[in-house]
Formats: structure tokens, C-alpha cells, sequence
């Protein structure tokens, strides 16, 4: 029997890498209000986004995810001070080095969702899934994954959860 999944039948696998103080608790809020949000999306807390190397989101997409969100607190209250400011003018440089590779930016969401914003969550993690699925299957990443060896040296305790959620 083939696999004749339409585009419309395409279920997207979102990885969602987040700060543990402002967006984990912000989606944790939304869970807990009993509001709605796509299935698709497996969250992976990290202390700080800061903490998230931009290497992570290449190796999501390596492993399967049709779409990566990243976000943590907005400006100006991140637990560890500037964290979040690192991260933003890294992910700055970073969509533009994805640009150049091919990947499609309207793929990769960043955003700031605070532990009171469990409505903002739902709005984010809803429109990035709706947005993967028009765009269909992400399959060049994976393709590279086939042909080469990774090393694993980046291979850290919080990505292997990451990776291990990707069916
Ligand atoms: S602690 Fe949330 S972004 Fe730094």
C-alpha cells in the first residue's frame, strides 16, 4: 500500500526550544487553563535561551522537525540578565546563514512569551504549525542527515531528549 498523504493530511513535527522561566511556564499555563494548542509541538526547556546554540536548530531539522520555534522571555526580564539579548542578535545572524543554506525562514518562528502569556503560546505555537503544514514536508535536512556521519559531539543530555521526541 503507498503513502498518498495529501498536504493536507501532513502532520508537522515542531520542536520548540524554550527558556524554562518565562515561555515553558507560559505554555505550562496554557495546558493548565484547559486552552488548545497543536499536538504537533514537543517543548524542550532550557535554562536560558542563551543556552540554545543555533547548531540545535540545524540538528532538528536534520532529525525530522518540519519546523523549530524558539522563545523565552521578552527583553529586558530574562532570569540571567542579557541571555535573551545574546540570543536575539545570534538568531539575528543565524536566519541569515539559514537563508543562504535554503532553508525557508517561514520554518523557524522566534518569539517572547512570558509565564503569564499562556493565550500568546497557543496564538504562536497554533500559527508556526498551521504555517509548516501549508509549506508541506521539510525533507532537504533530512536528506543530508541520510548521506552524512554526524560526530555527536554536540549530542547533549537536553538535545538527545529534543531529538528522541521526533517520531
Ligand atoms: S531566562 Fe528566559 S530567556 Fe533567559
Amino acid at each position: 500500500m503507498h503513502d498518498v498523504k495529501t498536504k493536507h493530511e501532513f502532520e508537522p513535527k515542531i520542536v520548540a526550544f524554550v527558556c524554562t522561566w518565562c515561555t515553558y511556564a507560559g505554555a505550562d499555563l496554557a495546558g493548565t487553563s484547559r486552552m488548545q494548542y497543536p499536538a504537533n509541538v514537543r517543548v524542550v526547556k532550557f535554562p536560558c535561551t542563551g543556552r540554545i546554540d543555533p547548531v540545535f536548530i540545524i540538528r532538528a531539522f536534520q532529525k525530522g522537525a518540519d519546523g523549530v520555534l524558539v522563545s523565552g522571555c521578552h527583553p529586558g526580564d530574562c532570569h540571567y540578565m542579557a541571555g535573551n539579548f545574546h540570543a536575539r542578535r545570534r538568531f539575528a545572524a543565524f536566519r541569515a546563514l539559514l537563508d543562504f543554506v535554503g532553508v525557508d525562514l517561514q520554518r523557524l518562528q522566534f518569539s517572547w512569551v512570558s509565564a503569564a502569556e499562556g493565550g500568546k503560546w497557543v496564538e504562536v505555537a497554533t500559527e508556526l504549525t498551521e504555517r509548516v503544514r501549508a509549506l508541506g514536508p521539510m525533507r532537504e535536512f533530512k536528506e543530508l542527515e541520510a548521506e552524512e556521519q554526524w560526530s555527536g559531539v554536540i549530542d547533549t543530555p537536553e538535545l538527545k531528549e529534543a531529538y528522541n521526541t521526533i517520531p
